[in-house]
């Protein structure tokens, strides 16, 4: 499967069968190169409802008829506005025609802004997503939890995509502690340098993780 950074804390995954995206926050991200109208894609998967996340998953949707996947009141948010949505809550697996999704939990909030003030979108997660015999892990936005080590226990993580930014999430150091907790083979940094709150060098967390990092750039590829 291919995984592709789009920067902040979306990326493309590629299967064998689907093209998935995660967290398309596009207009208005500074360091996005892609445009969410040059997205193709079958499943949006949302971790939480804040605008750096939900981003442009709603347009994307209708656009493409891919289905929003996400807890279920983010789920129902964008299901109210006429695209596909699949609600889920944490804890809980299903198996999708692209693979297996489970969504873990994640320490953040979750609200987006509507004409009517904050909605208030449910509980934040992480996602698990396995597929073509590889299973990476999405944190989305959380700080440092213990529970990451049963996560780490209970599946054999290829890739671990961690928000290091500080400030709304883990910082880089809490973030190595999340490699060894959830043993992943490789780790991926997130969530950083899009806004100055949240301005980190992420050599910071390669040199803090004891397993690999690999520091991604916006565009690029890897085969997992
Ligand atoms: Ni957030
Ligand atoms: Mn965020």
């Amino acid at each position: 499967m291919k995984l592709t950074y789009l920067s902040h804390s979306c990326f493309t995954l590629e299967t064998s069968t689907h093209r998935l995206i995660i967290d398309p926050f596009l207009t208005g991200n500074p360091l996005a190169q892609t445009k969410p109208e040059d997205v193709a894609c079958d499943f949006i998967l949302v971790t939480h409802g804040h605008e750096d996340h939900l981003g442009d998953a709603v347009a994307i949707a209708r656009r493409t008829g891919a289905t929003i996947v996400s807890n279920y009141e983010t789920a129902m948010f964008c299901a109210g506005q006429g695209v596909k949505a699949h609600p889920m809550q944490i804890g809980g697996a299903r198996q999708f025609p692209f693979g297996r999704l489970k969504l873990t939990i994640a320490h953040h909030s979750s609200s987006n802004s509507t004409p009517q003030g904050f909605a208030y979108l449910g509980n934040p997660a992480g996602m698990l997503i396995t597929a073509d015999g590889k299973t990476v892990y999405h944190a989305g936005d959380t700080g440092l939890f213990l529970d990451m080590k049963l996560i780490g226990e209970l599946n054999k993580i290829d890739v671990a995509l961690l928000p290091i930014g500080d400030n709304f999430t883990m910082g880089p150091e809490d973030a190595a502690r999340a490699v060894e907790f959830l043993n992943a083979r490789l780790a991926v940094p997130m969530h950083y340098n899009t806004f100055d709150v949240i301005e980190v060098d992420p050599q910071r967390f390669a040199d803090s993780a004891r397993h690999g990092v690999r520091i991604m750039k916006i565009g690029e590829s890897i085969e997992i």
